[in-house]
């Protein structure tokens, strides 16, 4: 949706001006046309001639170009935008937006603007904290701008603290979710579950298995990228969610998975339950380490709550629930019977005996058969690409 859109990216003097450079590409390669517009500051940091090429247009630096005689009209170039992003933002010049000192071309171009405003801040975590610049971002803020949070970690004067500026791709994702009102899902709750869940046997062992929360973790970027709020409930897994914009959750065992996702079912659209939940627990769990004296050793197992069926149960007009099932024999008999069973839209099959699909791999090869029994095979894909099929399914269902 940032395809055609007129962006102007302002960048201040800073360290985090590296990232301005990938974010202009990330611009471009999603359609965008890029101007930037640096303050001389900024021009120490990174070269305006790596902006202009990876922008395809000139960078503004000053008022008057002296080279070639002409004046840069900080008000036709602000009315060309449809948005500005400041990236990164000091606390120099956002002290300047908020007080409406207009000494460079930057802040004429931020005066004269009538689009929406993103401000991405970069500074030392003192200079952030300082009451003088929190005071601004709040003037900032009620003036209507939209402030992209700064990240915590390792800053440029070996501090670590608050104040380092977001990644270029959450910069990205922050645009794109403020800006793609137009997106199918924009609007509307989502809740994915990932991974498998642990039960634990006493403080040092579980039971678990080999899922690994790539197809969840997929279908939760996916459903993001189409507009929708998404909150994401995983079971332990080494995947890290580069979009800020998911609200992830981590849980270990069944039961805590089942309270996470009966907190947020109710207010959901769409519900895809694609964790490997685990289907038994020990009945007790032993309090110290179970030392191994015995010749055999048994384990009482309970059944955990099937989640998915308690949500069929509870499940509104209009709300869209997607189950899983992995399946290694009579796949298809099996899967309808989950489907009726636990009351979903569809059921997503995965079959372990095809090749590449199922736990641990990067493809998957599924079969989704809905409530009216209309069933669809998909070719072996990325998990990426499986989770747009799944999403064009959800879309068919969702009123
Ligand atoms: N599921 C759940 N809660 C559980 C177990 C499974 O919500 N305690 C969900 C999974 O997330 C998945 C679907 O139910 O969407 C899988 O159905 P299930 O009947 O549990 O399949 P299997 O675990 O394979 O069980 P079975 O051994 O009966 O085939």
């Amino acid at each position: 949706m940032l395809k055609g859109k007129n962006i102007i990216l302002g960048i201040c003097g800073s360290i985090a001006c590296y990232k301005s450079a990938i974010l202009t590409r990330l611009l471009i390669k999603a359609g965008a046309n890029v101007k930037v517009v640096m303050t001389k500051d900024a021009t120490h940091f990174i070269g305006p001639l790596t902006l202009s090429t990876l922008s395809k247009n000139p960078v503004y630096t000053e008022y008057f170009n002296s080279t070639t005689g002409e004046w840069n009209n900080h008000v036709d170039l602000a009315l060309w935008a449809n948005y500005i992003v400041i990236a990164p933002a000091s606390a120099n010049t956002m002290a300047k937006f908020a007080n409406g000192l207009c000494d460079n071309i930057l802040t004429a171009v931020y005066l004269s603007a009538k689009c929406p405003i993103f401000l991405a801040p970069a500074m030392d975590l003192d200079m952030w904290k300082h009451p003088s610049t929190q005071a601004n971002i709040q003037k900032l803020l009620s003036y209507g701008n939209s402030i992209i949070q700064p990240g915590h970690g390792e800053l440029a004067s070996g501090l670590v603290g608050e104040g380092r500026m977001a990644e270029p791709e959450e910069i990205f994702h922050f645009l794109q979710s403020q800006t793609e009102s137009g997106l199918p899902l924009k609007g509307k709750k989502a809740l994915v579950t990932a991974g498998p869940t642990y039960e634990a046997i006493d403080p040092v062992r579980f039971i678990g298995n080999h899922s690994s929360g790539k197809m969840g973790f997929a279908i939760a970027e996916e459903l993001q990228r189409q507009g929708a709020e998404v909150h994401l409930v995983t079971g332990p897994t080494s995947l890290k969610v580069s979009n800020k914009w998911i609200n992830r959750r981590d849980v270990v065992s069944a039961q805590e998975m089942l309270s996470e996702v009966e907190r947020i079912f109710p207010e959901c659209d769409i519900t895809v339950m694609s964790a490997a939940v685990a289907d038994y627990k020990p009945k007790q769990v032993a309090e110290n380490k179970i030392k191994k004296d015995e010749q055999e050793f048994n384990i009482e197992l309970v059944k955990t709550t099937d989640i998915l069926s308690s949500l069929g149960r509870t499940k509104k007009e209009g709300q869209v629930l997607v189950g899983f099932a992995l399946e290694t024999n009579n796949e298809r008999e099996n899967a309808l019977k989950k489907l009726e069973k636990k009351n979903l839209d569809f059921i997503v099959l995965n079959s372990l005996n095809d090749k590449g699909a199922g736990f641990q791999s990067d493809t998957n090869k599924i079969t989704i058969i809905d409530k009216y029994q209309t069933e669809e095979t998909f070719d072996l894909k990325s998990k990426e690409e499986v989770a747009k099929d799944i999403c064009s399914k959800i879309l068919a269902f969702i009123k």
